[in-house]
């Protein structure tokens, strides 16, 4: 059986909008995710029967059944898996707890690259269902592994950028726009999405991304508009809770980004940037104080090719 190496990129979050709290306890959204070039890299191999083996580089990853990755593997095996055992190694590069999905990015590399492994031929169907009970961020993350050609032992997609409904798993294929300079800085502190959505008041949102506005800049990949698009209803609840974070944007800003914001339910802040040169300056400066700063592009080509519809069952 072949060894399959997966990467797993993060995504930032455009745009991200509330519409209600639903019944069953999470929010309705509309989201414009986007795949960027900070990635991990997940290793899978065979293993003994019956089993499953999660290590990574980074020993504050969990490797047991917290981890994301190991639920993937646990939900593939317990359906397809006959006896089989599986061997998943993380090269972490994605920090923790920090709005970009990196666990659920991690899942979905585990979906794909076992699916590979073991032949079990499952189409977006049934592998975004899987990715959708282990998280809301998944399905997105796998959906830039699809369309893309023949498996080889590296496995890169052409990344994603896609329009998320529901709960984040009913997707919609945008355009490719690529963004050649998204500086990353992720203060010394993690969230909970959990605590971010319990502390929202949906009713309360004041400001909220005109979303029309934002995929008609992104469909002329018209930098400028889409940085003036950029909004995060959920930004000001992670701002209550950590003021540390609105301090980081204004920086951003003043550092040279057309404009920033928090990704997620935070706590990473991106600044968008039209000048390589500012940003490697952003980059330098930021880096003084912080350990986690990443100066990075669009996954790819920076998404699946226009008019692509895919929308999970
Ligand atoms: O789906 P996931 O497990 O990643 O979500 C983590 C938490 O974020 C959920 O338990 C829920 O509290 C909140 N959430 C939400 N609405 C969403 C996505 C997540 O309320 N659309």
């Amino acid at each position: 059986m072949p060894v399959i190496v997966v990467e797993a990129p993060a995504k930032v979050n455009l745009t991200l909008d509330v519409k209600y709290k639903r019944q069953d306890g999470y929010h309705e959204l509309e989201s414009v995710m986007h795949q960027i070039g900070l990635t991990d890299r997940v290793t899978i191999r065979p293993g003994p029967p019956g089993s499953i083996r999660l290590r990574s580089d980074n020993p504050a990853l969990p490797d047991d059944r917290s981890n994301l990755a190991y639920q993937a593997a646990q939900l593939l095996l317990s359906r397809y898996g006959k006896g089989a055992g599986v061997e998943i190694s993380i090269e972490k590069n994605i920090p923790l707890g920090a709005g970009l999905a990196g666990g659920s990015s991690d899942a979905a590399a585990t979906l794909w690259g076992m699916n590979l492994m073991f032949k079990y031929e499952l189409g977006w169907s049934d592998l975004s269902d899987l990715a959708s009970r282990l998280g809301s961020d998944v399905p997105f993350c796998l959906l830039g592994k699809f369309g893309m050609g023949e498996p080889g032992t590296v496995v890169a997609g052409s990344g994603a950028t896609a329009l998320a409904r529901g709960r984040g798993e009913d997707l919609e294929s945008l355009p490719g726009c690529f963004l050649p300079w998204i500086l990353l800085v992720k203060p010394d502190f993690q969230i909970s999405t959990r605590e971010v959505y319990h502390n929202l008041k949906p009713d309360n949102i004041t400001v909220r991304p005109d979303t029309p506005a934002f995929l008609a800049a992104w469909q002329d990949c018209d930098i400028m508009n889409i940085a003036k698009n950029l909004v995060n209803v959920l930004e000001p609840v992670s701002v209550a809770m950590h003021p540390q974070i609105a301090e980081l944007k204004a920086k951003m800003v003043e550092y040279g980004a057309l404009r920033a914001l928090m990704s997620g339910s935070g706590p990473t802040v991106f600044g968008i940037f039209a000048e390589q040169s500012r940003a490697e300056t952003a980059r330098d400066k930021f880096s003084r104080d912080f350990s986690e700063v990443f100066l990075v592009s669009s996954y790819g080509g920076g998404g699946l090719s226009a008019g692509t519809q895919i929308t999970a069952g």
